[in-house]
């Protein structure tokens, strides 16, 4: 018999729901993006989003249930992000989530957002690379969205230190930014990507910050540097540029992941959140931890890196004995603030 959990994601601008079968399974995952709502204003609305997540809400939850072939009363518990993420949009989804579970009498688990991106990497689309096993732990984990650029230490499930990150933007919020800046429409991810592979050259080497004896980021700097740029020239086409900064920000992520997992001697690297998607950090964690260390790479397909329900499926799953303790009392949190995942890193030396 497996575990089925209906999971709801409503942190941010997508709408989605998916039925998880064994934390690794996916019997159904619909994503209801708000995108072209949002994209006028370059950037989400958060007043926007809540509303539109109402709105869409019970369609997403129907097709979900319809195409996982699945009753109400086949599934085990319910599963919802509870934050990090923009309030009004989180009320949605937890609300729903203890609506349902109190209805049908099943346990309501409430995921960290930054968790369920890390469980994509338990998903099958990634597990039938692997001959169906699960990632080796310890690994590190690069987790790099619009909101987090972390880098993590999974020991175990649940057991997860931090040991470094962002100073400033998150690597998703860079590429947004930047995108705006080079006249690319939102969000700026994808859109990079593309110019940048267009193009036949970067536009120079743009500064990166090293933070030398961290595993810290900072992408501010190299934000403004574009900024420069922009002002000091017009314009011909946004291709090099956009390919210097893409070079930047791949080359800070994955010294840093590399540092990390040689300084951990892990037996994987994970990585997780809608920059994961990005085909040059792909590639180069695959040549700079997986062939030159020799660390075993595991990467979610991309259309698991962005925000989905099925992550938070997965994650309720493996946690599920330490989630759910507060019955349906548990309330949503918009920061990470006190609802870090992650213990600090003792300090070294
Ligand atoms: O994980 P996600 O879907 O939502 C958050 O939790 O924030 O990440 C969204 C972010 C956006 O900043 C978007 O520009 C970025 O991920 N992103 C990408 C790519 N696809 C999405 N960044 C670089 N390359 C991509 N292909
Ligand atoms: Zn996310």
């Amino acid at each position: 018999m497996s575990f089925q959990v209906l999971a709801l994601e409503t942190s941010c601008d997508e709408n989605a729901a998916a039925v998880v079968a064994d934390g690794r399974t996916i019997r159904a995952s619909v994503v209801a993006s708000q995108i072209e709502v949002h994209r006028r204003y370059g950037g989400v609305v958060p007043e926007l989003a809540g509303r539109e997540h109402l709105r869409s809400l019970a369609a997403v939850l129907q097709e979900t249930l319809h195409d996982a072939g699945c009753s109400w009363t086949a599934l085990d518990a319910i599963a919802v992000t509870q934050g990090p993420g923009l309030g009004g949009s989180l009320l949605v989804g937890v609300n729903a989530a203890k609506a349902i579970a109190w209805a049908r009498g099943l346990p309501c688990l409430p995921v960290h957002h930054i968790e369920g991106h890390i469980y994509a990497n338990w998903l099958d689309p990634a597990r039938a690379q692997h001959g169906g096993a699960p990632p080796p732990l310890p690994a590190v984990c690069l987790v790099v969205s619009g909101g987090h650029s972390e880098l993590l230490l999974m020991e175990s499930h649940g057991r997860l230190t931090r040991l470094g990150g962002t100073l400033d933007d998150a690597a998703g919020e860079a590429f947004d930014k930047v995108a705006r800046l080079l006249g690319l429409p939102f969000p700026g991810g994808p859109p990079i990507e593309r110019t940048a592979a267009a193009a036949r050259h970067a536009a120079g080497r743009l500064p990166r910050a090293r933070l030398p004896g961290t595993f810290d980021f900072s992408f501010s700097g190299l934000k403004t540097a574009v900024l420069h740029r922009v002002r000091e020239q017009p314009l011909q086409s946004p291709g090099p540029l956009a390919r210097a900064f893409q070079e930047a920000v791949v080359d800070a992520l994955v010294t840093k992941t590399a540092a990390a997992a040689a300084a951990y001697d892990v037996r994987t690297v994970l990585a997780a959140g809608g920059v994961a998607a990005n085909g040059a950090l792909r590639n180069a964690l695959r040549e700079r931890c997986g062939e030159r260390l020799g660390i075993e790479v595991r990467l979610p397909p991309p259309a698991l890196c962005t925000d989905n329900a099925a992550m938070i499926g997965a994650a309720a799953f493996y946690r599920r004995d330490a989630l759910g303790a507060d019955g349906l009392r548990f309330d949503l949190f918009s920061t990470s603030g006190t609802h870090s995942i992650a213990q600090p890193a003792p300090p070294t030396g």
